[in-house]
């Protein structure tokens, strides 16, 4: 297995050829198939109600809806304030905030701020259920970078449904540092949330997932629209890239294979702009990349095959035209951010994941009740995931970390910023400098986990602690049965 995969990167068009026939190695691919016909859609910036004490409020509504995808065919979704994906939560370093989060759903869901470092009472994993027809009221101050984070559920054994179905939302943080880029949204500051579907032949989602991977579609949507293109009107456009697949990776390049500049990676901008022409992003993971376009430019964004599994696969994903006349010019600065890359001390705590075939974290599968790790509060730590099963990647909640190395190596370009996902190739060992939140909880864990939908939904999962440094020893290994939060016992 080792070998073989070895063999796929530098051979793969031979094998596609080679191949054709044996499935899991047949490149998928939609090119050629598109018209771009369809104008991007842009989730809507979400407006908050002000309270008194200066609060931004938002109300967030989980509903089920129709979505035309193809003209004059209704499809099945559901969505958030809509019928497909939600709107675009955008907030600056300082506030306070507050939601309402009501569940039409008909079943119980949750909604989690993936990125986002916050009392883990508010996280929105699995352990903040919203039951049918609940409200939940999460409330914290963003204290953390400007960054491309989002928001999407967390149930326990139904993430991989409620996200495929359409319930997922880009939430941006702002800061001095961030604003300095083109931040015009919907205008030069452009969000990208890119997922592949798997369609019936009369036009519904397909929840057919049964591959290694889970669900790996053939068809793409771009923010929820099939066959997209986009006008750019300014010469420097940022867009913020959200892979919100289930479980596809894409390899991002242009058809012209132009250039453009790296900003930023989950967690936070980079020091420095890096200039690439591709980067891949696995599931659940962004990047922030601003791209210069010349009047009447057209360019394809597409990802490029890269492998097997869920590197496999080439699509286009959006067709980008240039006006006739571009606005502003001004190239983007050198220096980005002076917020220092994550260091961890001499002698910081060490630990090991090991990833395997059967999909478990160090041979355990989730346990809502369970405690796997106790974390002191505002420290630093090295996390080493070393993988024996096929590939996955890794997630952890209320932390941001720095890939320190891939195999003994640097991590490539495009992924040595801050970040709170990373991809882990098949066979690898990967070490993160991991930086923890400060809040502490002994009732609510946070998880760390594959961000392959189907693997964390059949418990490809873990949870941990938060607490008070040096009290580790005395904190639970289990939790009670009412350790699981309902919107009415809690706060
Ligand atoms: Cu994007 Cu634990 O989640
Ligand atoms: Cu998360
Ligand atoms: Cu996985």
């Amino acid at each position: 297995m080792k070998l073989y995969r070895r063999l796929i990167v530098p051979f793969g068009l031979l094998l596609v050829f080679g191949l054709a026939g044996c499935n899991s190695n047949e490149t998928v691919t939609n090119v050629g198939k598109l018209e771009f016909q369809q104008a991007l859609k842009i989730p809507e910036l979400l407006e908050p109600t002000i309270e008194s004490d200066g609060t931004k409020h938002f109300s967030l509504t989980m509903e089920p809806g129709t979505t035309e995808f193809f003209p004059g065919e209704i499809t099945d979704t559901w969505g958030i304030n809509g019928s497909y994906l939600g709107p675009t939560i955008r907030v600056s370093r300082g506030d306070k905030v507050s939601f309402d989060v009501v569940n039409k759903l008909g079943e119980t869901s949750t909604l989690h701020w993936h990125g986002m470092m916050l009392p883990p009472a508010m996280d929105g994993g699995p352990h903040q259920m919203i039951e049918a027809g609940e409200t939940w009221s999460p409330h914290w101050t963003i204290d953390q970078p400007s960054a491309t984070t989002w928001y999407h559920p967390h149930l326990h054994g139904k993430t991989a449904q409620h996200v495929y179905r359409g319930l997922a939302g880009m939430f941006i943080i702002d800061d001095e540092d961030s604003k300095k880029l083109p931040s015009n949204y919907g205008v030069d500051d452009i969000p990208l949330i890119v997922q592949d579907k798997l369609f019936t032949s009369d036009g519904q989602l397909s929840e057919d997932d049964d591959t290694p991977y889970g669900m790996l579609g053939d068809e793409i949507l771009v923010n929820g629209t099939y066959d997209p293109f986009l006008k750019v009107t300014a010469s420097q456009v940022r867009f913020r890239l959200l892979n919100g697949s289930n479980a596809r990776a894409y390899n991002f390049g242009f058809t012209d294979g132009r250039s453009f500049q790296l900003v930023a990676n989950d967690a936070g901008l980079l020091n420095e702009p890096v200039t690439l022409e591709r980067f891949m992003l696995s599931p659940g993971e962004r990047a922030e990349i601003v791209v210069a376009f010349e009047p009447e430019e057209e360019t394809i964004l597409r990802s490029y095959s890269s492998g097997a599994g869920i590197t496999n696969g080439e699509f286009d994903l959006l067709k980008i035209v240039a006006d006739s006349e571009l606005t502003g010019s001004s190239p983007i600065s050198k220096q980005l951010s002076s917020i220092e890359p994550i260091e961890v001390p001499a002698d910081a705590k060490v630990r090991q994941f090991k990833l395997t075939m059967e999909n478990e974290i160090n041979d355990k599968l989730m346990d809502m009740y369970r405690i796997d790790e106790v974390v002191p509060a505002g420290t630093k730590e090295i996390w080493e995931i070393h993988n024996f099963g096929s590939e996955h990647n890794f997630h952890i909640h209320d932390a941001a970390f720095r890939v320190l190395d891939i195999n003994d190596k640097e991590p490539p370009e495009y992924a040595r910023g801050r970040k709170d996902t990373v991809f882990i190739p098949h066979g690898a060992s990967v070490r993160i400098a991991v930086e923890f939140g400060n809040y502490t909880d002994l009732n609510y864990p946070l998880m760390y986990h594959c961000h392959l939908l189907k693997h964390e939904d059949e418990g490809m999962m873990g949870q941990f602690l938060l607490v008070e440094p040096g009290t580790e020893s005395q904190a639970p290994t289990e939790l009670r049965d009412d350790g699981v939060e309902h919107p009415h016992n809690g706060h």
